[in-house]
């Protein structure tokens, strides 16, 4: 399998208001090309740092990382056209409608204005939101903004979807939506590596699952060798095996 991105040593470290904060640890991993990877972990493992890493956001304290072959310090310009991320915290603008939103994507990514009506007319009927096309955006539901949220981070067709917790709080149509977004454009042949806390999520979408605590990944594998490995019944209790029972703030 072809590897699509390439995690060498990696390390994060903050500085703030004069502590270190150690919140990615020398992780290295594989992700495949065409594969849907996922990554779940307690709150403040590093998940979302991670990904803010490798989608150029920050630059390594060190360690290495290449996506599409390129590398995220050096040729951060040549890998953005190629990644569609979808943050944790929500980047819509809420003054602006559904359609001046896509268009505001399409644009900054240099679309052609002909595509970019195609697909943002495409993509709007996809997740049902094609009456609301018009309205601002500040008024829909959280739902409604998380459909559209994924639409964004396709409008310029890249290659590799990174969505940092994409289900978070939605009810369960919508989280059925975004699994079925995630199915169709992975069968397009587009990479998927995403986020979430919900197991059985991870355990239906992903062909392997990273588990981050403390800053490292302490376990990476298909979930059915996860479960056998730790003879969890459940990525729930292979989560728990791994990160212990201790709440986390
Ligand atoms: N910009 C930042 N400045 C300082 N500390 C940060 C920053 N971003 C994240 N952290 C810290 O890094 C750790 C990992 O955070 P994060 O990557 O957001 O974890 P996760 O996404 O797994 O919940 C946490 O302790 C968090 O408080
Ligand atoms: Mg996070």
């Amino acid at each position: 399998m072809e590897p699509i991105i390439e995690v060498r040593n990696l390390t994060k470290i903050f500085k703030s208001r004069g502590r270190t904060i150690t919140a990615v640890n020398d992780v290295s991993f594989d992700v495949f090309k065409g594969e849907i990877f996922g990554m779940i972990g307690p709150n403040g493992a590093g998940k979302s740092t991670t990904f803010s890493v490798l989608t150029t956001l920050l630059k390594p304290t060190t360690g290495s990382v290449k996506v599409a072959g390129f590398d995220v310090e050096k040729e951060d310009d040549k890998i953005r056209p190629l990644i569609g991320i979808v943050p944790q915290k929500l980047s819509l603008y809420p003054l602006l409608t559904a359609r001046e939103n896509l268009e505001l994507m399409g644009n900054l990514y240099n679309v052609p204005k002909k595509v970019m009506e195609e697909r943002i007319d495409n993509y709007l009927r996809l997740v049902g939101l094609e009456t609301s096309a018009d309205r601002f955006t500040g008024g829909f539901s959280g739902g409604m903004k998380q459909r559209l949220s994924v639409i964004s981070a396709v409008i310029h067709d890249p290659e590799i979807l990174f969505w940092d917790e994409p289900s978070t709080g939605l009810d369960p149509q919508t989280r059925q939506a975004i699994w079925r977004l995630a199915r169709k454009f992975n069968a397009e042949g587009k990479t998927l590596i995403f986020t979430t806390h919900y197991m059985e999520e991870a355990d239906n979408l992903c062909d392997r699952v990273a588990v981050m605590n403390l800053g490292k990944i302490v376990a990476l594998d298909n979930p059915e060798s996860l479960k056998e490995k730790t003879r969890g019944k459940n990525l729930e209790e292979v989560f728990i095996h791994f990160t212990g029972e201790e709440v986390r703030d």
